[in-house]
């Protein structure tokens, strides 16, 4: 049903590149990506591998750079961030209610082990999902302004993605521009999130897609809760908008849109450069217009891609009906983190009704509130098909750059991957991880 881009299995390896650090060099032979050594790039590694690898860096008495406690990457990077790049990771809406049920959703369900599964290995992680299959059933959510974070900020989260054979989603808020950020991620799976002007710029949109489209983002992801900011008293607290700062950070595919530039050269007779101030302001009123589109307004996006859309904000089993209605592909059942609602309910506890109603029509994908690899098993188990991670790999990436979004996401995986071992499902795949392997608390 939906616009297969290419057969399940071949990754995009349409573009040449690099890493931001050249860590990792790529060309293209044919369809196949080889490394500039000739040497094609290996195979996923089996996530407990890192565990394995750990221990037995622990028998010479060398520890980890990176705690694996989940709990503790939020207060250890928070150490290392500045108050305003605190205040916007962790802040909510309102006083955090909708964030707060986020996480608490999750100890709603319990999972329930079961013995004597002859295996002859571990589980296998991989998922198809818009028509492809992924080695891993994560993937990098888009999060904006990173180099509030870390000084490499978006380019080291897209290599570190890439290196961990996840997808990377994007955002139109990035600090880096499109087309720097495919070149770090080289030959990884890349998504693009759209913050989805007016229909006054469809100008604007349609060059940031076709921009995408020729850096190699082959998904679309487009946001529909945040045409503008939620109230963030964190964010207030500190008088701190990213977007607004005339430092380039939050505003940097504007500033290297063509159309965008020669609208504001035409309204404004300066380049952007000659006032940074207004064109930040202007970029940011263009991005988080104040008003919401309508559903008749997905058209323009459907003519404007050539992949598949998927819709990230959905609550609703009516809007995810809606969503079938007009031919989207997937949606992301998400709340924001609870960023931009407060007094909502937890993401997760939507989840089973949406697949319900919609899980046989379009690809489900879920956020808000994964913290580690059980969260990531419930949200499958209840019919997500792949989980986005949002701030624990912003958190790793204040820690330490590549290596510590790297580190989070082998984190997750691997606590995922021994988490279905021990509790007897044979894999990823709906077939072994479903609601049978899970009991409501309440049931108890
Ligand atoms: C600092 C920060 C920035 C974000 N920026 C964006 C963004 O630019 N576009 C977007 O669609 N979602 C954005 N999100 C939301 C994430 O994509 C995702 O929905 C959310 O982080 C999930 O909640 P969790 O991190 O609490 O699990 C952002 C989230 C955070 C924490």
């Amino acid at each position: 049903m939906f616009k297969t881009l290419r057969p399940a299995g071949n990754l995009p390896f349409r573009f040449a590149s690099r890493s931001c650090r050249g860590r990792q060099a790529y060309h293209v032979v044919g369809n196949v990506a080889r490394r500039r050594d000739g040497v094609a790039p290996p195979p996923p590694k089996d996530p407990v591998a890192y565990e394995k690898e750990i221990y037995d860096k622990g028998l010479r008495y060398e520890r980890p750079r990176f705690t694996f406690q989940t709990t503790k990457w939020q207060a250890l990077a928070e150490e290392r961030m500045s108050a305003e790049a605190k205040g916007y990771v962790v802040g909510n809406a309102g006083d955090g209610e909708t964030a707060r049920k986020n996480s608490e959703a999750f100890a709603k369900w319990s999972i329930v082990p079961q013995r004597l599964v002859k295996t002859d290995g571990l589980p296998d992680l991989s998922v198809d999902v818009l028509g492809q299959r992924h080695p891993f059933p994560i993937a990098v959510a888009p999060v904006g302004v990173q180099r509030i974070f870390h000084g490499e900020g978006e380019l080291a989260s897209a290599a570190a993605a890439a290196r961990e054979n996840v997808p990377y989603v994007m955002s139109t808020a990035s600090s880096t521009s499109i087309e720097n950020v495919a070149e770090a991620n080289g030959v990884g799976v890349r998504w693009f999130q759209l913050y989805w002007p007016t229909n006054e710029h469809n100008d604007i949109t349609a060059s940031i897609l076709q921009r995408a489209k020729a850096s190699g983002f082959t998904t679309l992801f487009v946001t529909l809760d945040t045409y503008i900011l939620g109230w963030r008293p964190s964010d207030m607290d500190n008088g701190y908008n990213p977007f607004l700062r005339s430092d380039n950070i939050g505003v940097a595919i504007g500033f290297s849109d063509p159309v965008f530039r020669s609208k504001f050269k035409a309204k404004h007779g300066v380049e952007i450069e000659q006032d940074l101030h207004t064109a930040a302001s202007e970029w940011t009123g263009t991005v988080f217009p104040s008003l919401s589109h309508g559903w008749e307004d997905i058209k323009f996006l459907q003519d404007n891609w050539d992949g598949p859309i998927v819709l990230k904000g959905i609550q609703t089993v009516a809007d995810a009906r809606k969503c079938v209605e007009h031919g989207v592909q997937g949606i992301v059942v998400s709340n924001h983190g609870g960023r931009q609602v407060n007094g909502g309910v937890g993401s997760l506890g939507m989840l089973p009704r949406i697949v319900d109603a919609v899980g046989d029509k379009l690809d489900i994908f879920f956020d808000s509130g994964i913290r580690n690899g059980a969260d990531i098993a419930k949200a499958m188990a209840l019919g997500a098909q792949m989980c986005l991670v949002g701030r624990p790999y912003v958190y790793g990436l204040a820690l330490g750059g590549e290596d510590g979004v790297s580190h989070v996401l082998k984190s997750l995986l691997g606590e995922l991957e021994l988490t279905l071992h021990l509790a007897g499902i044979q894999s990823a795949s709906p077939e072994h991880l479903n609601r049978e392997i899970l009991i409501r608390e309440d049931q108890l």
